[in-house]
């Protein structure tokens, strides 16, 4: 049987780290780390996961702002927010939850914040960083893969790992850091042909696909780890939500080990989200 990678477990452990080393920079600077959320519109998963991140923040010690803007908020309103945030002193963090409305532009946004506030990780700054191996701020799950892998695999060094997804937010991040660890990185995608044969070479696959269970268990080589990004809400039976993965979650047994769905990435993206604002905060007091 597969090793079933706890997600859920290791983001609480993360979590509670980060909250001990939050309630210390408090302690030496009179200040909490802060972080702003800004949501625009009424996207009823975006609405989940703001209200998440705020919940988690504030077990965290985590100072946290959350700005509600309506749908048909401007984009130079927008902006003009995101200015006043760049400014505010008891602001390390600021995340603005994607998607927005259709009349914003998200690159002009995401270009506003100031790169070191960026715990997203999205301003080109931060990706220039990422992709020549400088320290900057890290996306936050594609940081919680990694974390997840490390908890199953001593040394990356030479692995060959198939990343399934070519997102700025998933796929072509956590192919940089992969690569960064000396993986050999094949990037594909869902226009990718022969993919089965592809990831059938893989020793560790990621897939960030939004496909519900387009990984099927023959397309996985015996041992392989398997990292699910996917999370697509299905009507269960008796009309209650299911979460499904980008994997065939019941086909996977001769995995080495997989993150469940739910209970596996997602739970690590929000526990890198605070360990973001943390490394912010602490880069805002020590440059
Ligand atoms: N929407 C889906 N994932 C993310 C994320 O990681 N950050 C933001 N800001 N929006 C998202």
């Amino acid at each position: 049987m597969a090793k079933i990678i706890q997600g859920k477990q290791i983001a609480r452990d993360l979590c509670e780290k980060v909250a001990n080393e939050a309630s210390t920079f408090r302690r030496e600077h009179d200040l909490a780390p802060g972080l702003a959320v800004v949501l625009v519109g009424d996207n009823p998963a975006s609405e989940v996961y703001v209200r998440q991140k705020v919940i988690e923040c504030d077990k965290a010690g985590i100072h946290s702002e959350k700005y509600r803007l309506p749908h048909v908020t401007l984009e130079a309103e927008l902006l003009g927010l995101i200015a006043r945030l760049n400014r505010d002193p008891k602001v390390h963090g600021i995340l603005v939850q994607l998607p927005l409305p259709d009349h914003i532009d998200p690159s002009k946004v995401l270009d506003a914040i100031a790169p070191d506030k960026d715990v997203d990780g999205f301003h080109p700054v931060n990706v220039g960083r990422l992709s020549t191996g400088s320290d900057g701020l890290t996306p936050c799950t594609p940081l919680g893969c990694m974390m997840l892998i490390d908890t199953v695999i001593d040394e990356l060094r030479g692995k060959h790992a198939v990343v399934i997804g070519k997102s700025n937010i998933v796929g072509k991040p956590v192919a940089l850091l992969l690569l960064e660890r000396e993986c050999t990185v094949t990037v594909t995608h869902i226009a990718t042909l022969g993919l089965p044969d592809i990831v059938r070479r893989a020793d560790i696959v990621v897939v960030a696909a939004g496909a519900p269970r387009l990984v099927r268990g023959d397309w996985i080589k015996p041992g392989a780890v398997v990292i699910d990004v996917g999370i697509t809400r299905k009507d269960g039976p008796g009309g209650k939500a299911l979460l499904v993965g980008d994997c065939a979650a019941n086909e996977m047994d001769h995995a080495g080990a997989v993150t469940p769905v739910p209970g596996g990435v997602g739970p690590m993206t929000i526990a890198c989200l605070l360990s973001n604002t943390l490394k912010a905060a602490r880069r805002s007091v020590h440059g």
